[in-house]
């Protein structure tokens, strides 16, 4: 048969399929989001994100030696407050529960890399991501806020911080803020393109911060624009971003690679609660096998171009690669 293209032939083995293969996984990219509650002994599980949990401090050796175990070495921390405010001073104070959290974790397991989601959905009142004026986030009142939270944060030990809020200008305020407070060496991992998206709602539970009113849809971005993710992304490493984020990830594999292609700073992308939790529930009705749909939804990522890989999937995803299943 003369002629034929034999694309086959590099598909022979495993061995040469492996030699081959074009994206390469590491498990020190990978991070951990982590919940952390007031109280003590706590462990809930999140009934939407099965085998995820809310940890008081004190429960979270048990969850840092398996992150030890499984080689993952990056948890991002969500802190949830008994009491939230309309102000949403929880996420400052310097005994909230994030920055124990980061306190606890830098003093006794000080090889974990602490990164700090910086928001205030999980603190105010009425579940939005920042100081309301009507029925809208005022844009330039959240900011100095934000700047606040962030300090509070490195001063508590947070080796990166990582807002999530979508608010304008945020970036330059927090990194004016970091600066003024000795902490320029902190860099920021910018939550850059950010979508309004369904994809966070086991999140909202997890996080109890689902707006009390509205939707998120003024901060947060169409889901049908691309030219705009790209703009967010430029504007946040002109403010100073040292990494930027595109969120969720599964849908969203053209952004990563446009996003990859366009820069050249890092990029992070979070597969998000809802992605864990499609799987998870479809892998428990029996639909399909969450092990091999992990891993695809992983190599997706990073073939999309993504060099940070936020999930809740972490510690799986390490031993997979360990095993050579993936990567
Ligand atoms: C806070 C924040 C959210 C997520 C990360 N940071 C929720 C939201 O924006 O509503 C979502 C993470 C997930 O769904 O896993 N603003």
């Amino acid at each position: 048969m003369d002629g034929i293209k034999r694309t086959r032939r590099l598909r022979g083995s495993e061995l040469l399929r492996k030699m081959v293969r074009e994206t390469r996984m590491d498990i020190s990219s990978l991070v951990y989001p982590v919940f952390v509650v007031e109280g003590e002994g706590k462990k809930e599980e999140i009934t939407s994100m099965p085998g995820q949990y809310r940890y008081s401090i004190d429960r979270l050796p048990e969850m840092m030696e398996e992150l030890r175990q499984a080689g993952v070495s990056s948890v991002l921390f969500f802190g949830i407050p008994d009491h939230k405010d309309e102000a949403g001073s929880g996420a400052y104070a310097d005994d909230g529960i994030v920055q124990r959290a980061l306190r606890y974790t830098k003093e006794h397991y000080p090889d974990i890399y602490c990164i700090a989601d910086l928001c205030m959905c999980e603190y105010t009142s009425h579940g939005h991501c920042g100081i309301l004026c009507g029925q809208d986030v005022d844009n330039d009142r959240t900011l100095p806020c934000l700047a606040k939270i962030a300090v509070s944060q490195a001063r508590a030990g947070a080796d990166m911080i990582a807002p999530s809020d979508m608010m304008d200008g945020r970036v330059a305020a927090i990194r004016r803020a970091l600066d003024e407070n000795s902490f320029a060496e902190i860099p920021i991992m910018a939550y850059s393109a950010k979508f309004a998206s369904a994809f966070y709602g086991p999140f909202r539970e997890a996080a109890d911060s689902a707006p009390a009113f509205g939707d998120r849809k003024t901060y947060q971005m169409d889901y049908h624009n691309r030219l705009e993710a790209l703009k967010e992304v430029r504007f946040d490493i002109e403010e100073g971003a040292d990494i930027v984020m595109v969120k969720p990830a599964l849908a969203y594999g053209d952004l990563i690679r446009e996003v990859r292609d366009m820069v050249q700073v890092p990029v992070a992308a979070y597969s998000v609660s809802g992605e864990y939790a499609m799987v998870k529930m479809a892998a428990a009705a029996g639909g399909i096998d969450e092990e091999k749909i992990m891993c695809e939804m992983a190599a997706s990522a990073y073939r999309a171009g993504c060099d940070i890989y936020i999930t809740y999937f972490a510690k799986e995803l390490a031993r997979c690669i360990k095993e050579g299943k993936i990567g």
